[in-house]
């Protein structure tokens, strides 16, 4: 299987930043470069390329019932700023990697078995994450769609036509039997494989994300001239905010609550001017949808009463609220045998990123398979899994596919 580990090296050399960092965001040169790179790879072994309004890329292997629903497989190719090359692409080109081997053995699927990279599974250009799985689900409309804009304020639509995805955005959403199952292949992104000496994990269930938006505005000025008790410093309302975050995560009653702001701004950002705005992204999750919402809803309370306090003006807008995912129970069990079978040790556990599966577990029957990841390390250029733990994951993969193309 060298192959695709040149491929996973080839792949993230189409990046604005310097290897091994990579950085590859939707709709930008690297983005489009990467997706050609893909599809020549697919149309080269023959299966049938078809991509969707905004750029959801299916390749597909038909098979000998084709009107029968498929069985899907794939994931992401984006990757946020200055991270590594395994997230998500391990299932793109791992998921690629599978249909050649199943074709090098003969198979013949009865069902037709199609491989999809997602669109931006990564937050980074929209802020919402999983845009093209969101879509496909029908949970975020053509109509929310287009209210998206980018960091620059250029809207979602003109962005992608740009990057020359036309089609009807109402043609994105898949019909609730469009696929039979779905079964992602992913790098764990944390250590629990890894510690436990495991080589496999087959998830169950997908914890719950939440993004919160928050703008302040309090009063710009003079950074020598305006006296301390009259400041309405936006910056350090944000810092307070920041330091919410933390803590409210922290003090929740379930350990698995993660609250990040991984986006703070001020400005005018000059070292003598006291902060008129500040901008802040966070990212909160849990696995308990409950602990989740309470936290949720402690945080806006205290970005009020801190507001309050500094006299800063702000909004807050949610940009999205999702509930868990619970994976198929058939399915984790067929992976997990797929896996056993192999020789190879297992785990059945809950993933705590989330993923483009977290959408399509709520049309079809879902699963994930995890790898190690080294250190537990993600989202950073360093994120590392071994060719042996991919290789592993590719043939838990083509197995598992083999078994439910097969029903
Ligand atoms: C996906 O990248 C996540 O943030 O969980
Ligand atoms: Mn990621
Ligand atoms: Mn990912």
């Amino acid at each position: 299987m060298n192959r695709i580990h040149q491929e996973l090296d080839t792949l993230a050399r189409f990046s604005s930043s310097e290897f091994p960092s990579v950085t590859r965001v939707l709709y930008t040169q690297e983005d489009l470069e990467a997706r050609d790179y893909f599809i020549s790879l697919c149309e080269e072994i023959g299966l049938k390329v078809r991509v969707d309004a905004i750029g959801n890329t299916y390749a597909r292997w038909e098979g000998i019932a084709p009107e029968l629903a498929a069985v899907g497989t794939g994931s992401h190719i984006d990757a946020i700023p200055l991270s590594g090359q395994y997230d998500g692409t391990v299932g793109v080109f791992g998921g690629l990697e599978a249909i050649r081997y199943l074709k090098s053995i003969d198979y013949k699927p009865k069902r037709s078995i199609e491989l999809v990279l997602f669109t931006a599974e990564e937050p980074t250009r929209f802020a919402i994450g999983c845009l093209g799985s969101r879509m496909m689900s029908g949970q975020l409309t053509p109509e929310q769609a287009l209210k998206l804009k980018d960091k620059e304020g250029g809207f979602f639509n003109d962005i992608r036509e740009a990057a020359g995805f036309k089609g009807d955005l109402n043609e994105v959403k898949l019909s609730e039997d469009y696929y039979h199952a779905f079964v992602e292949l992913h790098i764990e992104q944390g250590p629990r494989l890894e510690k436990e000496n495991l080589d496999i994990g087959i998830v169950d269930k997908i914890a719950a994300p939440s993004t919160l938006i928050v703008k302040l505005i309090g009063e710009g000025g003079h950074a020598g001239a305006v006296l301390m008790p009259i400041r309405k410093d936006a910056g350090v309302a944000g810092a307070e905010i920041m330091m919410a975050v933390e803590r409210i995560a922290k003090d929740s009653e379930s350990e698995d609550t993660v609250a990040t702001t991984g986006i703070f701004d001020i400005l005018p950002r000059a070292v003598n001017s006291i902060p008129k705005e500040a901008y802040l992204e966070i990212d909160l999750r849990d696995t308990n949808i409950e602990t989740r919402d309470k936290a949720l809803a402690d945080l806006k309370h205290e970005i009020a009463e801190i507001c309050e306090k500094r006299h800063i003006k702000y909004s807050i807008e949610l940009l999205n609220c999702d509930p868990p995912a619970t994976c198929d129970e058939n399915l984790v069990h067929t992976a997990e045998k797929a896996a056993k079978g192999l020789g190879y040790s297992t785990k059945v556990m809950t993933s705590h990123a989330y993923h483009d599966s977290l959408f399509m577990a709520q049309l079809f029957p879902t699963t994930m398979i995890f790898i190690p990841s080294k250190d537990g390390v993600s989202h950073r250029p360093d994120e590392y899994s071994s060719p042996e733990e991919i290789d592993k994951g590719i043939k838990t993969l083509a197995l598992t596919l083999k078994e439910v193309a097969s029903s």
